[in-house]
């Protein structure tokens, strides 16, 4: 399904009924990423997810992107759909997208669940990949991209033992536009540090980390539930920074119990 959200075509899926829950999805990636939730979720939840501009079957403008604008359109979205509250999920990229969400629109937040992402903006190091890894993509495309990625995204053993996996992400990764890619890297080197947000946080929240994510490795990640009061925290195991894609059987158990919780209270 498509949307017309601030001037542009926002692709999206709405599954099931109940409480609705929004899944964001990481850099450069797309909205099938979340298809084990999907599944596993939908029926005892209104799932949707979303392609953010610049992914998937969503408009890719050539223009500037940020976080915020990424938090705008879902809100945009969500209010077309007729949603005033939701619980978030947000991995990597999808959770820097939701404390940009948390600090705009904190009244449209049921709850929260980070995965395999940080608080921390980015080091000057850091800042440096993003341009070097912005001119790969201007030079030589999305497959190249996709090669430098893949084992940032994956466990060592996936690498070896997950060929159907890998192709799954290597066809998400190059069904995206230069345009995407780009402004994603922009719009995250130059997202504030979050690290103050997090004692502001006063929604339920679950924080999950892949035990071998390279990418935001699980201490990093432990740290937003350290600082969120009354925050959970579940390390995924057998799984890298993908660890939904990974180590579904784990993740799903502990997004589960969490949600079903929720609606108990
Ligand atoms: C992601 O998976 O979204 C990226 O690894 C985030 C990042 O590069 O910081």
């Amino acid at each position: 399904m498509k949307a017309r959200i601030h001037g542009i075509d926002l692709a999206y899926s709405d599954q099931g009924q109940g409480p609705p829950v929004v899944f964001l999805h990481a850099f450069p990636l797309n909205r099938t990423m979340w298809t084990p939730q999907v599944e596993a979720l939908h029926g005892h939840y209104r799932i949707i997810t979303i392609d953010l501009r610049g992914h998937g079957e969503s408009d890719t403008p050539m223009w500037r992107y940020t976080l915020e604008q990424f938090a705008d359109d879902v809100i945009a979205l969500l209010q077309h759909l007729s949603i005033t509250k939701a619980t978030f999920v947000g991995l990597s990229m999808g959770g820097y997208i939701l404390f940009a969400l948390y600090r705009k629109y904190p009244e449209h937040v049921r709850a929260l669940v980070f995965a395999d992402t940080r608080a921390q903006a980015d080091t000057p190091e850091g800042k440096a990949a993003r341009f070097s890894m912005a001119q790969i993509a201007y030079k030589r495309g999305a497959t190249a991209i996709a090669d430098l990625m893949l084992s940032k995204l994956l466990s060592p053993a996936a690498l070896t033992t997950k060929p159907d996996l890998m192709e799954q992400l290597r066809i998400m990764i190059t069904g995206n536009q230069i345009s995407g890619i780009i402004g994603d890297l922009m719009a995250m080197e130059e997202r504030p540090d979050s690290t103050d947000l997090l004692q502001k946080i006063t929604c339920p929240t679950l924080v999950l980390a892949g035990e071998e994510d390279v990418a935001s490795p699980p201490t990093e990640v432990r740290f937003i539930a350290d600082h969120i009061t009354g925050a959970e925290f579940v390390c995924i195991p057998q799984a890298g920074h993908l660890s939904n894609m990974e180590n579904p059987e784990a993740f799903n158990a502990a997004l589960g119990k969490f949600l079903d919780r929720l609606t108990e209270q």
